[in-house]
């Protein structure tokens, strides 16, 4: 088993480079097979969900071809399966995008169902209504989403809560459709504009993504031939940015897009942090005093994210003052509170709220990542701690993080990843 050791209490200083958004990625891999061509994808991070997703294209018969560490062509003319397979469908949370995209394509797709990181209950109903209502039976038993369509015809389709895997999944069916499906009451993640961004390079005609209304005018296909760059990841810029404030640091995010991080800049500098947006793409974040408590709510983009909650309370367990955040996307997202508390913080997690009583300092130990963003935010309380912190469950954090140590040891942190 390997875990993370981390000698404490160090301020973070010095430049990191933000890798292609985790979230776009495995959705842009799927969204590759409605392409009947072949296609370039670079800027891809270097993590274990999209090794994943490349092994699955390859079973079903696409061809992958690196051609550098961050770049590569797929071929996906010859697929020759379209049920993908359920060991590894079950093991991650995106692989719900195969529905869209191969339903799209052959109006046939059959999937695990999806795994992933335990937020609490993840249903997929407003995907399923999206299908149904473009025309698709869709069959969940044995473990198994089947969905299955002899024509997909645009239409209308209300998605009745704001979910970034809908908004996604449907637009993905529609994108071969017969005719326009106008999707409402959409998510405006700057993932779900990267995979807007990637079909129309490759021949889709899709507006509005980024508002909260999706139009979605089929075309016959997607001649690909093109080459598409994954947009910066908006949660690893924030990770850094938090973990700048937290340890008193002073960090140079490089290649991230400052836009898309309004929301925690805003409470960066609530909190007592001062930013230098340098230009669009690269921004300074530092902190030379004690945080301040702030409230927080995570929402929707443009709101607070919640993939950034877990980051945030490590940063509000060493603030002055007393902090409440509410969480209202996911019902069981403050596993990490209890780790922390192992550490010295004063949290009470109840529902959907935390109520955290700052403390002046943390404490080594050994602590347990419940789940991705949980880690991340695990390994930024080892930094700021005082003595040895060991985090267990990397296999969570290496899903979504790329080099997460190198890139925290060329900020100064002691860290080293070791086999037990
Ligand atoms: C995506 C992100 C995840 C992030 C989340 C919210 C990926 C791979 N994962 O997850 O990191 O935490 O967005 O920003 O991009 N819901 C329903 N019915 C549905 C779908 C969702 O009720 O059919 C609910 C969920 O229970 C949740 C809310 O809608 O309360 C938002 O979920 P959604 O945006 O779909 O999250 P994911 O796409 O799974």
């Amino acid at each position: 088993m390997e875990k993370l050791v981390i000698n404490g209490r160090t301020p973070l200083k010095g430049e990191v480079t933000i890798s292609g958004a985790k979230n776009a990625a495995v959705a842009i891999l799927p969204a590759a097979l409605l392409v009947d061509g072949i296609c370039t994808i670079d800027n891809l991070p270097n993590i274990s969900d999209v090794k994943i997703y490349l092994d699955i294209l390859t079973d079903l018969g696409a061809k992958v071809t690196w051609n550098n560490e961050h770049e590569i062509t797929l071929d996906t003319r010859n697929i020759n399966s379209y049920n993908s397979p359920v060991e590894k469908t079950s093991k991650f949370r995106a692989s719900y995008y195969l529905i869209g995209s191969l339903l799209g394509r052959f109006g046939h797709a059959q999937v695990g169902m999806p795994g992933g990181c335990k937020l609490g209950a993840r249903p997929i109903d407003q995907h399923i209504k999206g299908f149904e209502a473009l025309g698709a039976k869709v069959d969940v038993s044995q473990g198994k989403i089947t969905a299955t369509a002899e024509d997909l015809v645009g239409t209308s389709v209300y998605l009745d809560v704001v979910s970034v895997g809908a908004t996604i999944n449907v637009m993905l069916a529609a994108v071969l459709a017969e005719g326009t499906t106008v999707i409402d009451n959409v998510a405006k993640e700057p993932h779900v504009v990267d995979v807007a961004n990637f079909l129309n390079t490759m021949g889709a005609d899709i507006r509005g993504a980024g508002t909260d209304v999706i139009k979605v005018n089929g075309v016959k296909k997607l001649e690909g031939n093109a080459t598409y760059s994954i947009v910066p990841d908006q949660i690893e810029a924030g990770t850094f940015m938090l973990a700048a404030v937290a340890s008193r640091g002073n960090i140079l995010i490089k290649n991230c897009i400052t836009k898309h991080l309004e929301p925690i800049m805003a409470k960066v500098v609530e909190m007592g942090g001062e930013i230098d947006e340098i230009d669009g793409d690269n921004v300074r974040v530092w902190c030379n005093k004690r945080p301040k408590k702030i409230n927080i709510k995570t929402l929707p983009y443009p709101g607070f994210p919640t993939d950034l909650q877990p980051q945030m309370g490590v940063v509000l367990s060493i603030a002055e003052g007393t902090s409440i955040i509410n969480e209202s996307i996911w019902e069981s997202r403050f596993q990490y509170t209890e780790e922390l508390n192992k550490m010295g913080a004063k949290i009470s997690a109840q529902g959907k709220t935390a109520v955290i009583d700052g403390v002046p300092d943390l404490y080594g130990a050994p602590v347990y990542a419940s789940d991705l963003r949980a880690g991340a935010a695990l390994i930024i309380a080892g930094v700021c701690a005082n003595g040895v912190t060991e985090v267990y469950n990397l296999e969570h954090i290496d899903r979504g993080y790329e080099n997460i140590e190198q890139k925290f040891r060329n900020l100064g942190a002691n860290i080293e990843r070791v086999e037990e």
